[in-house]
């Protein structure tokens, strides 16, 4: 099964992926990941990207085609994959269908989460990551104090550690989170009605629990 999720930034679209895979048994490629481990790597990809992923802004067109093209290429995606983050224009999602098309590729489902700004803002304003095992994870759902440790793996051993794997994105402050949320109104939503003209698009609602919107997405996904 091919599934490509979009929504705007801090809507759940990560969070939903990782029981998507699981229970699809598929590959999931998350674009934003991709390139943060560039940065994180210091590789020529992650020096090109990193002011511009910082303000929230779009990284270019071409390569992004580049890189999609490059993953779609490779052998483990051949049982189906899950693609958080991409396309994010309607260029990319135009020259994305004819990519399908050469590679003899479809989409089952795109999936459109929605959530209003100030939940979105909400949410991200509290999001934190573990560096060690990328496990996201919300501050209020930890009584709104960052932890000492990262409840999903080994780190909780060495506390000093733990405080430096914990972290909060750049590009999660409100300023930033506001723009982003604009971007996505104007550049990504065109890219959604874009792809929905050559395949199947469901809108979720996004608000509510994780299991509430997880039980939306599987309704759709039977
Ligand atoms: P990307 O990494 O794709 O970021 P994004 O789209 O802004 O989305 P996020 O990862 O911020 O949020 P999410 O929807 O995954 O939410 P999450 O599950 O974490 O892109 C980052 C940047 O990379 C872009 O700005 C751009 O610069 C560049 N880029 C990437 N792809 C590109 C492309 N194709 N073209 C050009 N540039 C590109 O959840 C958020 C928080 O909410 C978490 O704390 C979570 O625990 C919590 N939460 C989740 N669900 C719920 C719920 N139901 N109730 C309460 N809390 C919840």
């Amino acid at each position: 099964m091919n599934i490509v999720i979009m929504g705007p930034p801090g809507v759940g679209k990560g969070t939903q992926s990782h029981w998507i895979v699981e229970d699809r048994k598929i590959v999931h490629i998350s674009t934003g990941d991709i390139l943060r481990g560039a940065i994180r790597r210091g590789t020529e990809l992650g020096k090109k990207v990193q002011v511009v992923m910082n303000a929230g802004d779009l990284v270019g067109d071409d390569l992004m085609m580049e890189l999609i093209r490059d993953r779609l290429s490779q052998d483990d995606v051949v049982d189906g994959w899950l693609l958080d983050g991409f396309p994010r224009t309607a260029f990319q999602a135009a020259e994305f269908a004819k990519l399908l098309k050469e590679l003899d590729q479809g989409i089952d489902k795109i999936l459109v989460i929605r959530a209003p700004a100030d939940e979105i803002v909400r949410r991200l304003a509290g999001r934190i990551t573990c560096r060690v095992c990328n496990e996201v994870m919300n501050l209020t759902g930890l009584g709104n104090v960052t932890p000492t440790y990262c409840p999903f793996c080994g780190n909780s051993k060495d506390e000093e550690r733990a405080k430096a794997a914990l972290y909060q994105r750049a590009d999660d402050t409100e300023e930033t989170i506001r723009h982003r949320l604009e971007v996505f109104r104007k550049k990504t939503l065109p890219a959604a009605w874009t792809l929905e003209e050559h395949f199947p698009l469901a809108e979720i609602d996004g608000l509510g629990t994780v299991d509430e919107v997880a039980h939306r997405i599987a309704d759709v996904l039977e």
